[in-house]
Parts: structure tokens; sequence; C-alpha cells
């Protein structure tokens, strides 16, 4: 059902990105949500034509890589992460010779194009399972998915007592009674891969993609992909809180590891270091590093890092843990503040700790930007690869006071599920000071910017001396450049006040105070960078509260 008939032609090698062998491990990649990255065609909502003309603003900010968000067919129930046709681009997003320009013109720039994968589930508007659906119980197309009769007299019971992420049951009962399993939304019913067709699906939908010359593929939900045989009650279990926190018949099953130990073949016939990074939320860092064995995927986002509050200690531990999960396994470490999915940093960081990652209240705004830049700071500082969500070099807040009208994350209209309150990170990206939607675009904005973000926009902030966006420039540029910060695997830490992380790597070091009040540590060296105003005076420099300062020992 492919919307799109023009088939441009495959990308034979991956010809214009040379490089470092290893690039990914100590890459830093930036995350563009194609709904509110730039809108080419002014209809209000972001699509291919303006991510393609944004690439010289990626490029210049001095990323290796980009990974694109879900831009295929979609009815947009869950944002994209509903795909009715992996194979072709949505119309609202463009079309594959859109797709096709914009990989070769990135590639020209110098930067690697991810794409996400979707394997957990399909949108209930994909050819199978609308198959599926019309050919009735006994239908061979519905062992593609999880249909199960129902439990209780009349098979009115759900067949276990899973819940869906987005809240309610993981449960939909079909016009002849029998129910599907869909771990998300209604609209996002999830695979059976016990069904040898849905794997071979799969590794043809990769290689068309390898084909069109992408870099690699982000995979969602990569640890839901296997369920536990027979699919067993959970039990009287909170489940929300069990999410990420525990293995389940659902989440970080063994068996998912299979697969991707043949995905992996497929990716290595390829030539230009093609890779995979797993969304996997599991339990610990432990099991995350099961997912980067050398015979599976290349990274795996580090969600522990990302839910610790900006606390020296904690911070240190799971830096620590991290970096000891990995070793063994060979894979880089990865470090990840914001995403599409959580309250963006600065917001979390302005609100007091313990709140979670779906937060409704702005806190103390000013608070959560020194924070959140200095949490910027040490997390390039780290070696390995590092993530960064398009807009945070803006120092973007969430929008907690969006209108119930203009929101559309589907789990806001589930209610007590684990999400909710995403869309608050996916307001468009304001470019300009003026215009429409802050030149967004021509024709508005899907969701509403504020007014004060005319001040936070790409235009205000150029230039300017300490703006967050120079902030992350320079950064970029002294962690490529200079001190080549994303390498090996070592930290060495420093004695420190209370509240203090300080680490050296090499010449270089990093110092980064999340106590509440100004420190003074001995400096010797030269001053590369600092998220805030620091004094440095006869082999000393003092930090102020949420401050990271680099410095380097090396002269000249
Ligand atoms: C994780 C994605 O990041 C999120 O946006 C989506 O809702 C779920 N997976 C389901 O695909």
């Amino acid at each position: 059902m492919s919307q799109h008939s023009a088939d441009p032609a495959p990308h034979s090698t991956v010809a214009t990105v040379t490089g470092r062998r290893d690039w990914w491990r100590d890459a830093v990649i930036y995350q563009v949500y194609p709904r509110s990255f730039a809108d080419g065609d002014g209809d209000g909502m972001g699509d291919l034509a303006g991510i393609r003309s944004r690439l010289p603003y990626l490029r210049d900010l001095g990323v290796d890589a980009v990974w694109l968000s879900p831009f295929y067919a979609s009815p947009q129930a869950d944002a994209g992460y509903d795909v009715a046709d992996y194979r072709a681009v949505d119309p609202m997003f463009g079309t594959l010779l859109d797709a096709d320009a914009l990989i070769r013109d990135a590639h020209t720039l110098g930067l690697r194009i991810i794409v996400d994968l979707v394997p957990n589930h399909s949108s209930d508007q994909y050819d199978w399972f609308r198959r599926a659906l019309a050919e009735g119980p006994g239908s061979p197309l519905r062992e593609r998915y999880h249909f199960r009769a129902g439990r209780g007299e009349n098979g009115e019971l759900p067949p276990n007592d899973w819940e869906s992420v987005f809240g309610g049951p993981a449960w939909t009962r079909v016009e002849d009674g029998e129910w599907y399993l869909h771990l998300f939304a209604p609209e996002q019913p999830d695979f059976n891969w016990e069904h040898p067709a849905v794997g071979d699906e799969f590794r043809s939908i990769l290689r068309f993609w390898l084909d069109m010359g992408v870099d690699g593929f982000r995979i969602d939900v990569a640890h839901g992909l296997v369920k536990a045989a027979g699919l067993p009650d959970l039990g009287s279990h909170d489940q929300l809180k069990l999410l990420g926190n525990d293995v389940t018949p659902f989440f970080d099953q063994d068996g998912v590891h299979a697969i991707y130990r043949q995905w992996r073949t497929i990716l290595d016939e390829y030539s230009g270091e093609r890779v995979f990074v797993a969304e996997a939320w599991t339990p610990t860092v432990e099991r995350t590093a099961h997912y980067v064995r050398p015979d599976e995927l290349h990274q795996a986002f580090n969600f522990q890092y990302l839910t610790t509050e900006w606390d020296a200690g904690e911070l240190r531990t799971v830096v620590d843990r991290t970096l000891e999960a990995m070793r063994p396994v060979g894979a880089p470490a990865t470090w990840v503040l914001s995403n599409h999915d959580v309250t963006r940093h600065a917001t979390r960081f302005a609100n007091p700790p313990g709140l979670g990652t779906q937060i409704r209240t702005a806190g103390d705004r000013g608070l959560g930007l020194r924070r959140a830049r200095a949490a910027t700071l040490l997390m390039l500082a780290l070696p390995g690869s590092a993530y960064v969500y398009q807009g945070e070099e803006l120092g973007l807040p969430d929008v907690v006071d969006l209108p119930d009208e203009v929101r559309q994350d589907p789990a806001y209209f589930r209610g007590a599920g684990q999400d909710g309150f995403r869309d608050g990170c996916r307001v468009p990206i304001p470019w300009t000071r003026e215009g429409t939607s802050y030149g967004f675009g021509t024709g508005g904005s899907w969701l509403p910017q504020p007014d004060s973000w005319a001040e936070l926009s790409v235009e205000a902030q150029t230039g300017v001396p300490g703006s967050t966006l120079e902030l992350y420039r320079a950064a970029l540029a002294v962690r490529r450049a200079q001190a080549d910060l994303g390498a090996g695997d070592a930290v060495e830490w420093l004695r420190a006040p209370e509240g203090v992380l300080a680490f050296r790597r090499g010449e270089f070091v990093c110092v980064a105070n999340t106590g509440s009040g100004s420190v003074t540590v001995p400096m010797r060296g030269r001053v590369l960078l600092a998220s805030g105003e620091i004094a440095e005076s006869d082999g000393e420099a003092k930090l102020p509260a949420d401050t990271t300062l680099w410095w380097t020992e090396a002269t000249g």
C-alpha cells in the first residue's frame, strides 16, 4: 500500500561520509523530531524538506549524525510510531525522493542519518492487520499478531492482566469477539515475533533503508519484541512501577537477543560502519549491556543516566556503573538527557527531584536552565556517545501549559499511563525572532509556541557570547578538536568538595558543581569552557552553584 510510486535509485555506498573508523563510539547524535523541526511547505507541520534546508545548521552545530523519529506512512495515532507502510514516507512529511535527497545532502555535509525502526507493533491500518481483522478468527494472518479469546463466561474479559504503557488494558476486543494485544495504543497492535513472516518482513525493511543509504537504525521498544510463552499474567503488581524497573513477561525477555544477532549480520554486509541503537528500557545498566554484546547492537540509550537527578553522588554512581557494565561487552557508553518522550531536562531540573519524567509545572526556569547547561557540559565530557534532542541547544523548556484541545499525545487521552505529557517537549523549534511560528515555517505551528520563545530562537542566540546555543557549539568544537573527549572509557575521579564532581581525562579536567553554594577548586591550566560565570585567580577557580567548568592542563 505504498503511497508513493517514485523509486529512487539506491545508493551503492555511503560514499561521501568518510571518516574515522568506529565513528559511532564517540559520536554526538542529534535527534530530529520531524513534526517539529522545520516546516518546508507551510502547512504547520514539520517535514523532510524543512529538515533538509536546516542540515547546514546541524553541521555547524558540530554533531556527527542525525537520528530522525518516524516519517513513514502513518495515521499518526502515536505521532508516527504507528506505521502503516514501512517503505513509504507519509505525505505530510514528503516523499521517498525527499528522503533520498535528505540522505544525500546529509552525507555531502559529513552528517550521517539514522532512521527509526518500529518493530514491536504496526499501525492498525497496516495491511497485515486490516486483513487479519477482515478474515476473522482462525485466519493464519491473525497469527502474525497476538489474537486470543477472552476470559470470563462469554470471553468478555481480556486474555491476561497486562496493562498498556499508555494506560488501560493492553487488550482490545474486536467485533467478532477476539481480543488483540497492544502494549501501547489500541491503534498499535503488537506483532507476534514467533511467526516467521514477521522476521522476514523486518529483514526486508532493514535492507530497503540500508539500500537507501541510511547509516543506522534506532530500534523502537527494542526490549519488547518477544513475549513470555503463554502470555502469563503479571499478578497483582503495580504495573507502571515495574516498567523499566523489572523484567516482565512483555519487556526485556532474553529471546529478543536472537533477533538482534540476525539483524547484525545483515548490517555487517553493508559498507560504511552502519549502526543500531536500542531504545531498551531495562531494569539495570547491566541488562542494557546485553543488547550491545559484540554480535548484537552497537549502542543502547542510557535511560538510567537520563533519569538521574542533578546530584553529584548519584551522577557519579551511574557513570561508574555504566562504564563498568559496558566494559566487558566492549560497547561505548551512551549519555542522554532529553528526548521526545520525557520532560526536557531544563524543566526537569527546574523542579524538585522525584517527580519523574512527565512534569506539569514550569518550576524555577532560571535554575533549570543553569542546571541544564551544566548537565550538558558534564555529559559531553564523558567517554562514549552522546545524544542531543532538538531544541535543547537553545535551552528550551517544556511547554507545560498547552491547552487540552491542542494536545495529541495518545497517552494523555488514556489517562493513567506512564506517559501523557509528551506534547510539552514536542513544540516546534523557534528559528527566528519574528514571523509566523518564529521561522519554523510560514503557516503556523501544530502546537502553539510561547511568546517568550522569540528570545530563545536560533537567530536571537547566534553569535551571542554565553547563549546556550553558543555554549553547545563551543562544547562540541572542543569535544571534537581539542580534547577528544568521547574517546576511550576511562574517567579518573578527583577529590572534590561535597556536591561537586571532578574528573580528569588525560590533560582535560571537568568539574561540575551540583551543590547550592559556590565552591573554589585548585586549577592548573587553561579554561576551555564554563556553563556559567566563573572566577579565576592564582591557580584557583570559583564555580557558582549549578555550574560546570572544563579546563586543560595542556600548554598551547
Ligand atoms: C517509544 C517511542 O519513543 C514513543 O514515542 C512511542 O510512543 C513508543 N515507543 C511506542 O512506539
